[in-house]
This record gives structure tokens, sequence and C-alpha cells, in this order.
């Protein structure tokens, strides 16, 4: 299968340095060499990680409590059009961040490509311990990682072309096409927007419950009870059919035990193991599309970079199709 690969090496949406560097450690890791000759997967990347210099204004002032909403727009507007370009010849696009600011760019670029390609509205899966749909001026931080699906679902909107107003209908993704995963640190404003507009999600709480009310009648291991669970009642619940599918993963749905360097850790998370089954659930669909790995930042520990760097390759490879032997 042929696999667009864009790097992002893009840390404006959150105010902690170092998670640029997350695609060239990723790439050093070997995770490209490995889809290639472990998957066989025909790669297609420019060789290059993207910093996008060019397209960050030295004046940002922030707009609407959003912190460099400038940069994080024209980045994410640029990043739209490299996705959209692999996407729409049909090949599956890996994203490695950069802050998950990018999914804005990515998830945008995929669905208005699914849209032209195949005429099907495209689905979200967002693995994360963070709902990140904050609408600016609900946001405690005004970091704009915590927005991207606000911007997204059109739950926000801002008219201003330079910021984020390049959003067409085309790249829009309704809320009945969400589901989240691993959330555990979600803000106040954001579990009122899950309610009233019914997003579908799955919280650790979910999580738990899922296995300990599964696992006695099963007599089997919980976990993939516990997935299929999750998998077919949002299957269900969105459409008889089952739509392409973009997965955007948080490393830090991941517990900080298993993925320490990251700016926004949040104890209590997914086992690797979960993690990993999750992606090898969603690849097994055959409807999946496009991946985004975000928030990976190997500067923020010394021993735990390396293995959060390793956990991120490994969900990669997982929902790729490294399943079976
Ligand atoms: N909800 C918090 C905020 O809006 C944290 C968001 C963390 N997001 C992330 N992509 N790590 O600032
Ligand atoms: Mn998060
Ligand atoms: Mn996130
Ligand atoms: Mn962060």
């Amino acid at each position: 299968q042929q696999l667009g690969v864009v790097a992002v090496g893009f840390n404006g949406g959150q105010m902690k340095k170092g998670v640029e560097a997350a695609p060239m450690a990723l790439i050093e890791a070997g995770l490209l060499t490995q889809l290639q000759e472990d998957l066989e997967y025909e790669i297609h990347h420019d060789n290059t990680v993207h910093y996008y210099e060019n397209d960050i204004p030295a004046e940002d002032p922030d707009h609407r409590n959003m912190k460099k909403p400038r940069a994080v727009s024209a980045v994410t507007e640029r990043l739209s059009s490299q996705v959209y370009n692999y996407a729409k010849d049909g090949k599956f696009v890996l994203t490695l961040g950069g802050d998950h600011s990018i999914a804005i760019g990515t998830i945008s670029g995929t669905g208005k490509a699914i849209r032209e390609r195949l005429g099907r509205e495209m689905a979200v899966i967002w693995v994360d311990a963070h709902a990140d749909i904050n609408v600016p001026e609900m946001s405690p931080s005004g970091n704009i990682h915590g927005m991207p699906m606000a911007f997204l679902t059109r739950l926000a909107r801002e008219e201003r072309r330079d910021i984020f107003g390049w959003l067409q209908d085309e790249h829009i993704v309704n809320t009945n096409k969400l589901v989240y995963i691993g959330l555990r640190d979600v803000d106040r404003g954001e579990k009122k927007l899950l309610r009233e507009h019914g997003i579908k999600a799955f919280s650790m709480h979910d999580i738990d419950r899922y296995v300990i009310f599964y696992l006695p009648s099963s007599g089997y291991t919980g976990l993939p009870i516990m997935v299929l669970v999750v998998l077919s009642r949002w299957r269900s619940l969105i459409s008889a059919m089952t739509p392409p599918i973009h997965l955007s993963f948080d490393v830090d749905a991941l517990d900080p035990q298993w993925a320490p360097s990251t700016g926004t850790p949040v104890r209590g998370g997914l086992t690797l193991r979960e993690g990993d089954f999750i992606c090898e659930c969603v690849h097994q669909t055959g409807n999946l599309v496009a991946m985004d790995l975000v928030e990976v930042n190997p500067s923020l520990e010394s021993v735990g970079a390396a293995e959060t760097i390793r956990a991120g390759c490994s969900l990669v490879r997982s929902a790729l199709g490294d399943t079976l032997l």
C-alpha cells in the first residue's frame, strides 16, 4: 500500500519547547524503515521535517483568548493541503507531530479528500486524555492544542481568513462522526459541549467498566472484548456502514508510566498494550485512511523520552497493521 508521510515539527499550539523534535526522533528510532521493510508500505516522503518558518508571522497577538492564532492557522492551512495531496490519490496519510493543534490541518485535509474521492463523510477517532474541543473563550489556557476539535466541528468559528477562516464546509467533521477514547481530563465547558451535542465518548471509566463487566462472563482476557464493545457500539451509532476513519492519537492517552515525555501528562491512562490494541482494532476495520501521532516531547524527560518514542512507534505500527505473526 502507498503511504504518504508528513513530518510536522510544530510546537505553537502550546507553550513547551521540544515537541517539534518528535518527528525526527521517531524517524531516527527507525519508524519509517520498519513500516517499509516489515509492513511493506511504499513510502512517499520528502525526507524533510517541516518547521514552516516562512508561514509563521512575526507579529501574532492573542485573539479571542487564543495564543499564536495566526501561526497555528497558517501552519495548519499549509499542512491541510500537504495531507490532501496524499489523500486525494488514495494514499494512507501518516502525520508525525508536533502538538495536537496540527490536527486542524490533518483532519481538514483528509476530510476534504474523502468527500471528493468517495463522496462520504469521514469519521474521527480521537484517542486522548483530553477532548481538545475548547471554544477559544472557554479555554483555561488559551493554548490552541486544546481547541482543534472545536474548529473542526464548527463549534468554534472565526471569519478572519488568517485565523482559521480558511476552513470550508468540505473540511468540517460532523459531531456525530466523532468518537473519543481515553478521556480523563476534560474541562467543564468541554463536558457541557459533549453532552449538548451528544458526542460519543469512552472515558477511562468506560474502559474500566467494560473490562470489569465483560471479563467474568467471557472467561477471556477482558481487553479485546472491551475494544470490540467500544468499536461496535460506535459503529452502529453513526451508521450502518463504517465510514472511512481518521485516527488522531495523542500519546498522552497512554498512562505516564508508558509515555512520560509529553506536555500535559495525566495519570490513570491506557496501558501501552491497550493503546496498541485500540490501534489494531481500528486497523482491522479496513477503513482507516489516516493517522496522526502527536504530543511526543523528547526534551521533557531524560529517561522517559526513549520510552515515549518507542511507545509512539509501537502505536503507529499497530495502526498500520502490525498485528499477527
Ligand atoms: N484542556 C486543556 C487546555 O485546553 C489541556 C489540553 C491538552 N491538549 C493536548 N493536546 N495535550 O489547555
Ligand atoms: Mn492530550
Ligand atoms: Mn490532544
Ligand atoms: Mn501538550
